[in-house]
């Protein structure tokens, strides 16, 4: 059976956001169940959507409509910024070589007929429209939302190049007050994403940065729950020093993004072309390495007594994949790309585990 992909990705991203998802199926039935907490909030399930497909309220409301109730509106800027050129999002080889976990992934066409083995890789620069479009659609996004579901809005800072870490804060600030402003119930700010050249792609690993942006995005947006978009670390230490300078300030982490590889056409030239020879893989590839990085940063939570919650993120397709985050020490769970060919994957969790 052919797998209905609810993004063209042969089509730019603006086309896209144009059209919105494109759907084999009608939603069906969402089972209720009893409601849980999420960040302090009432919601229906712990199950949602991480920034990436929900790129504005066209996308937003079908996939709130088919039960995902967690769900994060595609990171935005204080400016506006246009999207890569195509490819954007291309599928690649499952594995890999499973000897060199780091190394290459292959783009292929061929991605067989089970959607829960898909593995891709994305390259979309983090395009944003221009806060006055973006802004008037969180509100629509956010008004067209049941109760019991949750809009988080992933905000990213655009450094001039001039700019110091100051601005860099401030500008993060700026666009999470926006959010706020028109109903965002939560703010996500991305500090790690792998495919931008600049300072914004990598803050997790500045530990203080880090502070200080989640710092400034508290005094702006007051008592509103905060997390924050985190990658892999090089060492558990590095993870420790991250929870440490944000606990208090940001009220969970969500992670993993992406983890890195290069990403290669058969005949080694990169996909994305030789500035993002190394860009951010998802989907199946990711889900083992994703699960044990939210059990250790689960750990380390417990151990040094800090009250940060988890988003877990990372090749989410099944419900074994979900129950396996839970298990990990999840407080939520978001599916990145899988919901563009699994539309109906938490109408089935929620009717497997009522309890999620
Ligand atoms: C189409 C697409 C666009 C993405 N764009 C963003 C983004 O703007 N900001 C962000 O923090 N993560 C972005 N991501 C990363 C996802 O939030 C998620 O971390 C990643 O897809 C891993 O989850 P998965 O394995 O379930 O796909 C994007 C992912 C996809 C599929």
């Amino acid at each position: 059976m052919a797998i209905q992909c609810s993004y063209d990705i042969t089509r730019s991203w603006e086309e896209n956001c144009q059209r919105g998802p494109q759907f084999l199926e009608p939603a069906g039935p969402v089972p209720d169940g009893p409601w849980k907490t999420f960040l302090g909030m009432p919601v229906r399930s712990r199950l949602g959507i991480a920034a990436g497909l929900l790129a504005n309220s066209r996308w937003v409301l079908p996939y709130a409509k088919r039960g995902f109730d967690i769900l994060t509106y595609k990171t935005v800027r204080s400016e506006a910024r246009e999207c890569y050129p195509l490819p954007n999002w291309v599928f690649v080889d499952g594995e890999g070589n499973p000897d060199d976990p780091a190394g290459p992934v292959t783009v292929t066409d061929r991605i067989g007929d089970d959607p829960t083995r898909i593995s891709s890789s994305v390259c979309f620069g983090m395009p944003s429209v221009a806060p006055g479009i973006w802004r008037d659609d969180v509100r629509q996004a956010r008004s067209g939302l049941a109760p019991g579901q949750l809009l988080i809005v992933s905000v990213v800072a655009t450094p001039g190049p001039r700019d110091g870490l100051d601005e860099l804060a401030d500008d993060f600030a700026r666009c999470a007050a926006w959010a706020v402003a028109s109903g965002s119930h939560a703010i996500e700010a991305n500090l790690s994403c792998p495919n931008v050249c600049s300072a914004e792609g990598t803050l997790y690993h500045d530990a203080e940065a880090s502070r200080l942006v989640a710092q400034r995005i508290r005094a702006a947006i007051g008592s509103v729950p905060l997390l924050l978009k985190l990658g892999a670390f090089p060492s558990d230490d590095a993870m420790v020093r991250l929870f440490r300078a944000v606990n208090g300030l940001a009220d969970g982490v969500t992670m993993v993004n992406c983890l890195s590889r290069p990403v290669l056409h058969p005949n080694g030239e990169p996909v994305f072309g030789a500035r993002f020879r190394m860009a951010g893989v998802l989907g199946r590839s990711i889900h083992r390495p994703s699960v044990e990085i939210v059990r250790a940063a689960k750990n380390c939570l417990e151990r040094e007594k800090l009250s940060l919650q988890i988003a877990a993120v990372g090749g989410a397709s099944t419900i074994e994949d979900i129950a396996d985050f839970f298990h990990a020490g999840a407080d939520a769970v978001l599916c990145g790309s899988s919901p563009m060919y699994l539309p109906d994957l938490a109408i089935e969790a929620k009717r497997r585990h009522p309890e999620w």
